[in-house]
């Protein structure tokens, strides 16, 4: 802030001072300057005893956030079964268990589950026959898991797995793994360390191969924790029900569904004390460790664009074919993509707040806004600003668009009849297919009328007038098979379930590094596909999450999912098995 001149002057003193004055102020500000310093010290002292709290215009940190966005919950260990637990624990550690627990990722990766788009139903491709063989190792791999949990197959290869609890009036633990791989692309065989499906490394050090880390890891790793706590003679309370897939990574048609549909009519609605699947892991942000268990997922359409206009010989053209008018229409949407706007009640926004309270290394400036945001729109727009500078941010918070097919025209010397594009849109958590249907027919409706086309939208005729076109625009639901944003998961203060899962996050994360105290943080995060998720559960059970015990923040402990050299360190798998078994044991003491 600066002052006009004249007001400056007014403050000025206007005649020179005396020296016996000088003398006596001088004193008085060595005296006050020591007070002052003394004054400080003592409150710096109770502050740091957490007596004082600083007002919030000296600290970013003091800045009250709203602890009913990012809840935390202190690290939860068993305590009715602390012995057990205890010794699990040691156990991991053992060599002996490292190269058990290697073995049994090892035979998984070994056997090949590779699901393609567009199979068949079971029973017609052959391409699914691979789970028999499968199956058969889980059997000889597992022999108490097998021995005491009863198994349904669902759709043939569905793995649905029971282990009944003494007290059937808890709702049942739902873990969820799929069995599948997505498939090794020939051409790049030759470029991984290791053959995808052979795993070849030194026991004890990493595994490597297809699936070793998505997501054999989890669904080995839930049955290593469970056939441990068989060998150990626990029995449970609380019943805990496995769902395995096997076509999670070609949409979840045969597997996935099926599971849901059995699942829900078995058990009913709302059935679940809470489903853990595969999802998102823990990682370095901003100096500080957060796990970010999914609890929202966003929503799906493929947007069909379809030109039509008459065809002819291309000796005597019009000025636009179908071709050039469809890359008008995809040039437009590229102009014109959707807004991202972060909204106070979603997931990424609290996540924004765990990062504001908890990362040591976010810029003050930035800290400021998020906190402020909660009660002032201009901090909130700032925060964004900031946010939104890593686009993998943006992304998660906004609607994305992406042109990811185009065809049209047959031959040179023929115009083309027919064009079209398929744009593929992930729909923000806190919006719907509807709107995005909306947004995509009226951003194409002065084109539309531009080139004189008859314009259907989504089923509904656009155009105004009956007037004769010169040729056709269609938008549709490219295979009809969008997705609403999936219902977000509860994490409130009577959220037993999220609470659950935090103080096992942090248990287990602790225990793997003989640590105490607090040492990360659980924010809420959400997924940007789909995940072969149970989806029919979606809607009936509130408590769903997305969460592999992973660390997905160094490249070194996990890496290569979906492309070459896919692996996980063995140590990352020791840790995941920790995770389930406090997870179960967890859930089992908790009577909610
Ligand atoms: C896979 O690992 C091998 C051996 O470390 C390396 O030579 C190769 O470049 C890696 N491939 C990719 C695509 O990273
Ligand atoms: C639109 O195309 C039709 C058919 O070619 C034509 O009859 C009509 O005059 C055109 N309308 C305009 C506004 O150009
Ligand atoms: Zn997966």
């Amino acid at each position: 802030m600066s002052f006009p001149k004249t007001m400056k002057g007014e403050l000025l003193p206007s005649s020179m001072p005396d020296p016996a004055l000088q003398k006596k102020s001088r004193r008085l500000v060595i005296c006050v300057a020591h007070g002052t310093f003394l004054l400080f010290a003592f409150f710096t002292c109770l502050y740091s005893f957490g007596f004082v709290r600083v007002p919030s215009c000296w600290s970013d940190y003091a800045l009250e956030a709203n602890p009913a966005q990012c809840p935390q919950v202190s690290s939860l260990v068993p305590e009715k079964n602390a012995e057990l637990w205890n010794s699990l624990g040691e156990t991991y550690e053992t060599d002996a268990f490292v190269t058990r627990a290697v073995g049994w990722l090892g035979g998984a990766v070994r056997v090949p589950t590779q699901s393609y788009d567009k199979m068949q139903p079971v029973g017609v491709d052959p391409r699914w026959e691979v789970f028999g063989p499968f199956h058969d190792y889980l059997l000889t791999a597992f022999p108490q898991v097998h021995a005491t949990l009863e198994l349904t197959k669902v759709n043939t290869y569905g793995l649905v797995y029971v282990w009944k609890g003494s007290d059937v009036s808890l709702k049942p633990l739902l873990l969820a793994a799929h069995q599948d791989v997505v498939p090794v692309n020939p051409d790049t065989a030759d470029e991984w360390a290791h053959p995808p499906f052979s795993v070849m490394d030194a026991p004890g050090e990493r595994i490597w191969g297809r699936g070793s880390s998505d997501d054999k890891s989890g669904l080995i790793g839930v049955l290593s924790s469970i056939e441990t706590l068989l060998e150990r003679g626990f029995q449970p309370t609380r019943s805990v029900v496995l769902a395995f897939g096997f076509d999670e990574e070609a949409s979840g048609i045969y597997g996935a569904s099926a599971i849901g549909k059995y699942l829900l009519s078995t058990y009913g609605e709302n059935a679940f004390f809470m489903l853990v699947d595969e999802g998102g892991g823990f990682s370095q942000e901003f100096g500080g460790v957060f796990a970010t268990p999914a609890i929202a997922e966003k929503g799906y359409i493929d947007v069909r664009v379809e030109v039509t206009s008459p065809g002819g010989h291309s000796s005597i053209p019009p000025s636009h074919t179908t071709i050039g008018i469809l890359a008008a229409l995809l040039v437009h949407y590229e102009s014109n993509p959707y807004e991202a706007k972060l909204a106070r009640d979603t997931p990424m926004y609290w996540k924004a707040q765990c990062i504001a309270e908890h990362a040591p290394l976010l810029s003050s400036y930035v800290r400021k806004a998020i906190k402020r945001s909660t009660k002032s729109d201009r901090a909130l727009r700032t925060a964004e600003e900031a946010l939104f500078a890593d686009p993998v941010f943006k992304a998660f918070v906004g609607t994305t668009q992406a042109i990811d097919l185009i065809d049209g025209g047959v031959k040179t010397n023929a115009l083309p009849e027919l064009a079209w594009a398929v744009v593929n849109h992930r729909v923000a958590t806190d919006s719907s297919v509807d709107v995005v249907k909306e947004h995509d027919t009226n951003l194409l409706k002065s084109l539309a009328s531009d080139f004189n086309l008859s314009y259907t939208a989504f089923g509904t005729s656009v155009s105004t007038q009956d007037a004769p076109a010169y040729g056709t625009l269609t938008l549709s639901d490219a295979w009809g098979a969008a997705l609403e944003p999936a219902p977000i998961t509860p994490i409130g203060a009577d959220a037993v379930p999220y609470q659950l899962l935090s103080g096992t996050i942090k248990a287990a994360y602790n225990a793997h590094r003989s640590l105490l105290g607090d040492n990360i943080v659980v924010a809420p995060g959400i997924m940007s596909g789909n995940t072969g998720v149970y989806t029919i559960l979606l809607g009936v059970d509130p408590h769903i999450f997305r969460y592999n015990h992973h660390n997905a923040g160094t490249g070194n402990s996990l890496s290569g999912v979906h492309t070459v050299n896919e692996s996980i360190s063995a140590d990352a798998f020791i840790e995941m098995i920790r995770f389930f078994t406090t997870l179960i044991l967890n859930a089992d003491e908790s009577t909610a």
